[in-house]
């Protein structure tokens, strides 16, 4: 069944030229409309870490965006946790490619913001310092985010997130423009995070490597109109090592080829 269900997904944008003449022909694409996901199903499990793998503008974002109910489906339908998806949902968390952080808020404010409803000052203090401390934060608590680098926008970014205790974390590319090491680090937080928090992620990067070492199952999609190309699930041990795993490193090998990149770099 799939703690996340997506059935016969199909979406469409509608250009402003024309409207399909046909609403049931989901390949139709009359004047600008613009066919991005094309009959998806796949499932998910529960406490999942999913990384999804596509070129640029296959319809990464938007299949995120539809999975996290800011977006309809043109036809197809998305269930989490059993409930159909009808609109976005305090239970779904989306942390976005750029920083979303309030910037008249210090980092323990925008952390707060997801724990507005407990009534404790003092629980609530607790709480947010655990929250800053899984992300390494700690002793800028009270730094506005222009006074912090690219990075720990980031990870107060995540933390606001996790804070909020969701059952789907959903995060488009969380490390693009962040220099090389950052990434490595933030890449490794993530890991950690749900190696704690076991809570159902969908990671979308345009990053090989990313993908295989953090995710419990990968999805890889086709040019668009997006398609599946490849899901699979992902047994390797961690912490992972493409020296030392080579089934690991031939998959790699596998998904450049399949990203039409012939050798892998
Ligand atoms: N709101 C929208 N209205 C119309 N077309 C859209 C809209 N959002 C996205 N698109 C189109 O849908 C296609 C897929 O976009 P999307 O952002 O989902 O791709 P992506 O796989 O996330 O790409 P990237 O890897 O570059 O982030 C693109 O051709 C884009 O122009
Ligand atoms: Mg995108």
């Amino acid at each position: 069944m799939g703690y996340i269900r997506i059935d016969n997904l199909t979406k469409m944008y509608m250009g402003r030229r024309s409207k399909p003449r046909n609403l049931h022909d989901p390949i139709e694409r009359s004047g600008d409309n613009i066919l991005v996901l094309n009959n998806i199903s796949m499932s998910f499990e529960e406490g999942e870490m999913v990384c999804i793998l596509g070129p640029s503008g296959c319809g990464k974002s938007t299949l995120l965006r539809v999975i996290a109910g800011f977006e309809n489906p043109t036809y197809g339908a998305i269930w989490v946790g059993g409930k159909p998806v009808i609109g976005p949902s305090d239970q779904s968390i989306f942390v976005f490619q750029h920083s979303g952080l309030f910037p008249w808020m210090t980092v323990a404010q925008n952390v707060g913001l997801g724990l507005r409803h407990m009534a404790d000052k003092a629980a609530k203090k607790a709480k947010i310092k655990e929250f800053i401390e899984i992300v390494e934060l700690d002793g800028f608590e009270d730094y506005y985010p222009h006074q912090l680098s690219g990075g720990m926008q980031r990870r107060a970014e995540l933390a606001r997130a996790i804070a909020v205790n969701p059952d789907l974390l959903i995060m488009d590319e969380p490390f693009s423009g962040l220099d090389f090491l950052t990434h490595m680090k933030m890449r490794e937080e993530v890991v950690n995070m749900h190696e704690f928090i076991r809570k159902t992620t969908l990671v979308v990067t345009h990053d090989i490597d990313d993908a295989l070492i953090m995710g419990d199952r990968i999805v890889v999609f086709s040019g668009r109109p997006a398609a599946v190309k490849m899901i699979h699930k992902l047994d390797f041990p961690r912490p992972r090592d493409f020296e030392r795993d080579h089934g690991l490193s031939r998959l790699r090998s596998e998904i450049f080829l399949m990203l039409g990149v012939p050798y892998a770099v």
